[in-house]
């Protein structure tokens, strides 16, 4: 008895341990040593001179991005670099056309038709590598193209959802959008059919195209199913989609057994036989027309979607890839991200094939079969420019430390994205998988920023682990406190981190919803409604940062109630509404806690209806229904049935409280609640009977909460 009881202790403390060690790197953070480029990466370097920063300094704002827009390829030169007579909705090189799938493919044809542009690697590490030439590429987004516009009756300004997982027939479908000024929607292929149905209906789709099947750890999922549920769903809230567009994961048999609804349904690969050798002329489009929409959570229950523009955004992402990704058209670029994702359009797509890289995809799990892969795919294709998550960063070198030590690798460069990085991971980054030869840049940005706010120029500037780099040339941050006082760098606070200028890149609203877009990003920190003039709009990112004498920024991670869990946002309000879809449930709140890997997972607590009895079943049900709700990415580490919530006077539930018990840490004054005798029972429900425990947290876990 007494043995099993050391034993759940030791296992406790060890957990805990676990749990708060990222925890205390944030706290007890640092300084830490600078690391410098090697003079073989700078020798080779795109961006090598520092009079970047006097080019890109205020006094040259905004025709500085000239630089950037130079890489691009116009049919009509532009007249105005920026015009902000209608703020905060910016427009970038106003009068200039141009087309993006012109600049990521045609004219690329002279000098490179036949050099890979998209190298694609199945999960299924005996199949085959599949290169696809910028001609090849050429030829499908054509053909595909045709088929959008001549059987779908699709046309320029039409929104597309796109729900698929990492094929090159997502790139080739996402082009052929670009070619005809299509907007695509790309939904996260890991999101359930549900989260996709709510994403139709809010971009107003009538055409959905997605996959039948794509290999997750080994299996085949039936992808094709979450189409009929994602139809379904648009369908009872309104949007009705005409076409389902299906590609075949594979050439000669389906992937899926869900049955085919005629009249709707269709296979790509079988229909695209018409328009084999088609050819549709690109539509060049006003750079300010919007290129595309990303659905991202914000602190109120819905997502957003964040709209892009065609200039301003290509312009910004490819400038990125050339000058801090440092991409050359001779290299061969891995960005291990989901191209469901932000990172994945900037740079696995638009970035890279703009400049008219080698850009590798990657179909599976990273650690599938082993902890070795990423390192066998590297050494196979000559990988030289390599860009991931920390997420991933601490799940290879949990699972496989010394794995990258058996192949050979020689990375240039390597990028780190999506959340902060511990020094500990930073380090074996940069030891193991770098060898102490490539150059880190730790980017700093947001779905809505299209591209990097803050990172090391890899020639120019030295790295410091766990800080993300000054500001991006022509981005100028300012930390302001909760009053918008200014907090100066160097004075060792934090605070709330916001762009004061405008910036090609930026997001140009939230699709269908001008207010909201005023009010999330501008609400807090305008100086004055009326004004045109960019310097009263500073451009709240939502996350608290912290800013060092070098000029270095460290992020501390989000201050609204959005949890990052592996690098990605999850809407707390919308994980909360799929807990409510159980019947028993009366309440629900979503709280972060601090894991070793992923950063962030969620944990559930929940109270029941009046007469329900506390069950397991219903804390099954409850993770059950944040899956199809969400998806398995939301999966929470925990279900908690509490007889209360902890509430404000006002009825609010005190989320801040909950994240402090979850993470052990102090919560705080509760003399205000309602209830605070609730908070209490939870603790030691969450806790056991002991003493009350005090760790200090990370900064976005004590504010968790804060700001609703
Ligand atoms: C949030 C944005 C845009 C890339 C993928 C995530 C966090 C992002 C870093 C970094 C510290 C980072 C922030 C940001 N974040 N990059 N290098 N260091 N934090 O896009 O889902 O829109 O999330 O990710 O908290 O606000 P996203």
């Amino acid at each position: 008895m007494a043995e099993a009881q050391n034993d759940r202790e030791a296992r406790e403390a060890k957990e805990d341990e676990m749990r708060l060690s990222e925890a205390e790197i944030a706290v007890h953070w640092k300084e830490e040593e600078y690391f410098h480029p090697t003079p073989k990466f700078i020798g080779q370097a795109n961006l090598t001179d520092p009079a970047v920063l006097e080019r890109f300094s205020e006094k040259n704002f905004p025709e500085c991005y000239r630089e950037y827009a130079d890489l691009l390829t116009w049919d009509k030169y532009w007249t105005t670099t920026l015009d902000s007579s209608n703020a905060p909705f910016w427009k970038w090189f106003v009068g200039g056309k141009l087309n993006v799938s012109y600049n990521c493919i045609d004219r690329h044809l002279d000098k490179h038709a036949n050099k890979a542009a998209i190298l694609w690697v199945s999960e299924a590490e005996d199949d085959p590598v599949v290169a696809l030439t910028f001609q090849e590429l050429y030829v499908q987004v054509n053909e595909m193209a045709a088929l959008l516009r001549d059987f779908c009756g699709l046309k320029t300004g039409d929104r597309v959802t796109i729900h698929m997982p990492m094929v090159p027939e997502l790139p080739v479908t996402m082009l052929a959008c670009a070619r005809l000024g299509i907007i695509h929607s790309v939904v996260f292929g890991g999101f359930s059919g549900e989260a996709c149905g709510a994403r139709i209906v809010d971009s107003g789709s009538r055409v959905l195209i997605t996959m039948d099947g794509y290999y997750r750890s080994g299996k085949v999922i039936d992808h094709k199913a979450s189409a009929d549920i994602a139809v379904k769903k648009a369908a009872e809230e309104g949007q009705k989609v005409d076409k389902v567009l299906i590609w075949r994961r594979f050439r000669d048999r389906a992937a899926s057994s869900t049955p085919m609804v005629e009249g709707r349904d269709y296979v790509v690969n079988e229909e695209l036989k018409r328009y084999a050798g088609h050819r549709i002329a690109p539509v060049s489009m006003p750079a300010e027309a919007p290129f595309f929409l990303m659905y991202t959570s914000g602190s109120t229950g819905k997502p957003k979607g964040v709209q892009h523009s065609t200039g301003g955004y290509l312009a910004y992402v490819t400038g990125a890839s050339k000058f801090i990704q440092d991409i050359h058209t001779t290299d061969v670029y891995w960005c291990m991200a989901d191209i469901g994702w932000i990172t994945g359009h900037s740079f696995i797509v638009y970035g890279p094939l703009a400049l008219a890289a080698t850009t590798v995809m990657y179909e599976g799990v990273p650690t599938f079969p082993d902890a070795g892969r990423p390192w066998r795919i590297a050494q196979r294709l000559g990988v030289n420019i390599f860009h991931t998550s920390p997420t991933a960063i601490r799940m290879l070198r949990k699972l496989g430390p010394d794995e990258p030590k058996k192949y050979d690798l020689h990375f240039k460069c390597m990028t780190t994205v999506g959340e902060p990085i511990e020094p500990e991971a930073w380090l074996w980054y940069y030891h193991t998988v770098g060898r102490g030869k490539a150059a880190i840049t730790d980017t700093w940005w947001l779905t809505e920023t299209g591209g990097f706010l803050c990172s090391t120029k890899p020639a120019i500037d030295p790295m410091k682990p766990g800080s993300t780099g000054p500001p991006m040339p022509g981005i100028y941050p300012v930390i302001y406190d909760e009053h918008g006082k200014e907090i100066p760098p160097g004075s060792n606070r934090a605070g709330n981190i916001c762009i004061r200028n405008p910036w090609p890149g930026l997001m140009q609203t939230i699709w269908g919803d001008n207010e909201r877009f005023v009010r999330q990003y501008y609400g807090k920190y305008n100086k004055n409604k009326n004004s045109t003039d960019w310097h009263d709009w500073p451009w709240l990112a939502g996350d608290g940062a912290l800013w060092a004498k070098d000029g270095y920024v460290r992020i501390l991670g989000r201050i609204d109630d959005v949890i990052n869990v592996a690098g990605h946002r999850l809407g707390t309000k919308e994980l909360e509404s799929a807990c409510l879809t159980v019947p028993e449930i009366a309440e629900a709140a979503v709280v972060p806690i601090v894991d070793a890997e992923r950063g962030r997972v969620p944990e559930v607590y929940v109270s029941l209806k009046p007469g329900v009895k506390a069950d397991p079943e219903i804390m099954a049900r409850v993770t059950r229904a944040i899956e199809t709700n969400i998806g398995k990415i939301a999966r929470p580490r925990m279900v908690r049935i509490v007889p209360d919530m902890p509430k404000t006077r006002s009825g609010k539930i005190m989320r801040r409280v909950l994240a402090s018990i979850s993470n052990s840490m102090d919560y705080g004054d509760i003399t205000t609640l309602s209830n605070p005798e609730v908070v209490e029972q939870i603790r030691v429900q969450v806790q056991g009977a002991g003493p009350v425990r005090k760790k200090e947290g990370p900064e976005d876990i004590k504010r968790f909460g804060e700001t609703t």
